[in-house]
Formats: C-alpha cells, structure tokens, sequence
C-alpha cells in the first residue's frame, strides 16, 4: 500500500504514471527538509515500481513551489551548513533517478522551486507559472543548482540578468527561452499535459525509455565527439534487447509492439 505523507500527494492515475503533488499549500509549498525527505522516498518508490515508466511533478495552481523554506533557512550558520552539507540531499532527488520525470508548473516557481521545477526531463507550464531566483534580495544565492540549470538552458546573459537582478520569468517568456517544453492555456491542461506525455512515454519499451534519457543527459556533460560516440555505444547495446525485434519486427508486419522491457 502507498505510504501516507504529511506533505505530498501520490497516486498512479494513468498506467505506467506516477504522480507526485507537493501538498503543502499554507506555505506555497515551501520546500522545508521534511518535504524534501518525502519527495526523495516517493520518487524512490517510483523508480523501484516495476508498473511506472514515467512520473510527473507538480504543485498547486498558485504555487509549484516558492523555494527552499527561508524560515527553516533563517538561523542557520555556515558551520551548520557546511558541516551538515545543508542542500545536499536535494541532488539525491534526480541523480539516481533513471525514469523520465515531468515537472508541470503552475505559479510560483521560485527559487528552490524553480531549481526542483529544472530538475525534470520535461517542464510544462501553465498560463500563470511565474520563475524565478530571487535569492539575491535574501543575501544569498542559488544553491540546489539554479546557476548551473538555469545557465545551461537559457543561456548566460539571460540567466545572470535573471540571477543578479531577482526579477521572474514569466510562462510566456518562459516558453519562448526555451525553459520549459510547452506553456499550456490552462493549469489544469498544463498537469493533463504531463500525464498524457507521461502515459505515452511509459507505453514505450522501458529499455529504451532509459537508454534515451541517459543519452541526452551525457550531452550535458560531454563534448559532441565524446557524446556521440557514446549514443552510438547505447544505440549498438539496443541490438541486443528484445524489444528492438518486437519493435521493427512489428513495423515489418504492420502491427502495434508488445514490449517485454526486455
Ligand atoms: C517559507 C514561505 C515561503 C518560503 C512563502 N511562504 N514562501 N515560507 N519559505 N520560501 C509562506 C509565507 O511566509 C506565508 O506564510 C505563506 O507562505 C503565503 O505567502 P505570502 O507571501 O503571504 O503570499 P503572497 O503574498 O501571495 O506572495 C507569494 C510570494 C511570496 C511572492 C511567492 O510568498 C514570496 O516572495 N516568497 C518567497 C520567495 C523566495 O524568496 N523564494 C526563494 C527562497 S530562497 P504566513 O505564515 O505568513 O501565512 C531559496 C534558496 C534555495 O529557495 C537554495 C537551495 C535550495
């Protein structure tokens, strides 16, 4: 049975799709270490659940999230910090995770919530999404990856404009830059949208599935030789799953795939 959380909600509401809603709406989901802990164990959950091929991240229509908890955060002092690797468990939160994850933001998405909303695969934003590193205005910076994320997506004269200034990106602009993969007309839409790109890519055989997200990641982190040799690596591997006979034997007779994911 799924466990209950105090500040997520967690369903599989498709097949193959599991869901995550950060549910902590008091704070505008405010991203305080308890939260993190249990979005960790969920998106664990999921990556462990044989039946889910994608999962889908969001928050509420007002808040995706409005960053790391500044209440939590006030006090601390840099031995604290540095000698309880204060932030560190948040890369934990997609490192190890292998599965495609969407995030679909609606409103705020700041700070800390903007740098998890950059954590997905995919980002889908509603009318009204707002991001933002608003860090500056509270003496700090970035800290779960913002300036790296951000950078890589935008590029740089954006994303320092963004980053020094603590001014938000709007959807649209959002959606013009690049950040995010579609701005939708409604949130609603925006979170169906995910769910519906989630069900398609775990229809898809999982081999497959993982093999794509691990390609496109290493082009974050290779050069173009480097990375292509590595794509043509996987892509040689595939001949030796099952799913690559299903997949073209199937095209060859005009028949839809029965992937074994394996
Ligand atoms: C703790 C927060 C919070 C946050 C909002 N709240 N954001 N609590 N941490 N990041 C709380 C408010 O204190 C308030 O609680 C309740 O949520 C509702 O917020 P309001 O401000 O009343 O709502 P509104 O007027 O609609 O303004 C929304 C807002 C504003 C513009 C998003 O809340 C805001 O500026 N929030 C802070 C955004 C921010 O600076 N984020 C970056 C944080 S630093 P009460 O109890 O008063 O009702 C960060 C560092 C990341 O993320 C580093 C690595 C992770």
């Amino acid at each position: 049975s799924a466990p209950q959380y105090e500040h997520l909600i967690v369903s599989t509401p498709k097949p193959g799709v599991g869901f995550i809603q950060l549910n902590r709406p008091r704070a505008l989901n405010a991203l305080c270490t308890p939260l993190i802990i249990e979005l960790n164990q969920a998106l664990r959950q999921f990556q462990a659940e044989k039946s889910v091929g994608a999962i889908v991240l969001t928050g509420s229509s007002k808040a995706f999230a409005a960053g790391a908890d500044i209440k939590e955060m006030k006090d601390l002092t840099f031995s604290r910090a540095y000698g309880d690797d204060f932030i560190e468990s948040w890369s934990d939160l997609v490192t190890f995770l292998k599965k495609p994850l969407i995030t679909a933001i609606n409103g705020y998405a700041l700070g800390g919530g903007c740098e998890l909303a950059m954590m997905g695969d995919i980002l889908y934003a509603g009318p009204k999404a707002v991001f933002g590193q608003p860090e500056i205005k509270l003496g700090i910076i970035p800290g779960a990856g913002g300036s790296q994320r951000l950078t890589k997506a935008i590029g740089k004269s954006r994303a320092m404009e963004t980053i020094l200034t603590g001014e938000n990106i709007s959807a649209k602009q959002a959606g013009e830059w690049g950040l995010v993969a579609k701005v939708f007309d409604t949130p609603d839409e925006c979170v169906n949208g995910a769910l519906a790109t989630a069900e398609k890519i775990a229809s898809y055989g999982q081999i497959a599935v993982k093999a794509c997200k691990e390609v496109v990641n290493k082009s974050q982190e290779l050069g173009i030789r480097e990375g292509v040799e590595y794509e043509r690596r996987v892509f040689h591997g595939l001949f030796g799953s099952q799913d690559q006979k299903i997949g073209m034997s199937a095209f060859a007779v005009k028949m839809k795939p029965e992937w074994k994911n394996e």
